[in-house]
């Protein structure tokens, strides 16, 4: 794991920005990215999208497959992750439409609608670079505490405790959909290069766990610890608690 501790969000989701954007680079245009939602990210998305209105990047040739989304949510209700992304990034860059994929939460058959999903991300020869939250619980996508390591993209039940957490982006507790679609934790750690964003006093715990606690389903995001390329990008808050943050800033 590569360990990037910066001064605030503000310059750590600028960092993210730009080695998104070498990615694209990278890949003359046609990079595959993985997409998430959440309040983290979005600075990232305010970044990329500053590259792109001054003509230094552009999303024409780039393909996105975003992380989850709820079970029952159209895409004209504002709290679908489909919503999210349009207002928040693709309407904003020169994306192709027909490029951008998320799961669909009104698919009449989720576990069609799942394998399709993976089908479609081995069709493009998988994805380059994975943005990745990571949840209070430390959950990556919607994997949830006790989530097989191995598992794929499928339905998820969301916890009472995460449900709590995003009630804010719904008009009531009781309208935070409990089930949801998901990439799984194999399929994210298929990505080439996974980039794992925390921010904030709040998200110090999982970050303890996820770097330097032990790997296990109870804390989703330590299987990170296996993938040979992840990037690990936190503010000073989020680092808190890390006893080896001396070395890692070394590195
Ligand atoms: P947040 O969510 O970015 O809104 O904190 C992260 C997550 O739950 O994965």
């Amino acid at each position: 794991m590569e360990i990037a501790i910066f001064k605030d969000s503000q310059r750590a989701s600028l960092a993210a920005a730009h080695l998104l954007a070498r990615s694209i680079a990278t890949k003359n245009g046609k990079a595959v990215l993985g997409l998430a939602t959440g309040q983290t990210p979005l600075q990232t998305y305010t970044e990329l999208v500053k590259l792109a209105t001054v003509g230094k990047l552009s999303f024409r040739d780039v393909t996105t497959f975003n992380l989850d989304e709820y079970v029952g949510l159209p895409e004209s209700n504002p709290s679908s992750y489909r919503s999210y992304m349009r207002t928040k990034f693709f309407s904003q860059i020169d994306i192709d439409p027909s490029k951008c994929h998320l799961l669909n939460g009104m698919a009449p058959d989720s576990v069609e609608e799942c394998r399709i999903y993976e089908q479609k991300i081995a069709r493009v020869g998988g994805i380059d670079v994975q943005l990745l939250g990571l949840g209070l619980d430390a959950h990556i996508g919607f994997n949830e505490p006790s989530s097989s390591l191995a598992s794929r993209t499928r339905l998820k039940t969301l916890s009472s405790s995460t449900r709590a957490t995003n009630a804010s982006y719904f008009p009531s507790r009781d309208a935070v959909p409990h089930h949801v679609l998901t990439m799984g934790l194999a399929t994210v750690m298929e990505a080439r290069h996974c980039v794992l964003l925390a921010f904030g006093i709040g998200k110090s715990d999982a970050v303890l766990k996820m770097i330097e606690g032990p790997l296990g389903a109870s804390v989703p995001a330590s299987i990170l610890q296996m993938h040979p390329k992840c990037t690990i990008i936190l503010d000073e808050e989020a680092a808190t608690k890390l006893t080896r943050k001396n070395y890692y800033r070394e590195v």
